[in-house]
């Protein structure tokens, strides 16, 4: 059974304990659908203020949603569109204090006010993304982008 340690200290010691918490979590299994499924759930369930947390996967043409917490939310997003397409297309990590003055944002979840995405790259090639909502404006600083991208790097490494 998955004890869920409540975490503590300074963010960037919580986001430590979080990164252990999920190193743990993946050790062992490869499965890329199971990883995220976990991730998603640990992530959603550990830290405070967010209203989704999730995967989409690339299938060779766009972003198809893949395991995540909260509501349902739109099936594909092709690559030129929203902030999941942005982050896949200039493989840059996208935080958005505020969802409605980002063109293009595509609302899944009408409570979400701040975004932040993760592109998911091994090399050249497109893996996907790991896309966290917030209800609360700007609740997603440089530390938990730095944070969040190291969940998306041991992600990467502990799937196929
Ligand atoms: N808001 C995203 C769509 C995905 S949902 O937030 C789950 C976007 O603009 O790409």
């Amino acid at each position: 059974m998955f004890a869920n340690h409540t975490l503590s200290g300074s963010k960037p010691e919580q986001y430590e304990q979080l990164i252990a918490q999920a190193r743990g979590l993946l050790h062992g299994e490869r499965d890329r659908i199971a990883n995220a499924a976990n991730l998603s759930a640990l992530v959603f369930h550990a830290l405070p203020d967010l209203n989704w947390v999730g995967f989409y996967f690339f299938d060779g043409r766009e972003l198809v949603v893949g395991p995540f917490q909260g509501l349902p939310a739109c099936v594909r997003i092709a690559l030129d569109r929203g902030v999941c397409g942005a982050a896949a297309s200039t493989r840059r990590t996208q935080r958005v204090a505020d969802v409605d003055a980002f063109p293009g944002h595509i609302p899944c979840d009408s409570a979400s006010r701040s975004e932040l995405v993760v592109p998911l790259y091994r090399g050249d090639a497109l893996v996907g993304v790991f896309d966290l909502d917030s209800p609360r404006l700007d609740r997603f600083d440089a530390e938990d982008q730095r944070g969040i991208e190291s969940l998306a790097a041991l992600f990467l490494e502990a799937s196929d």
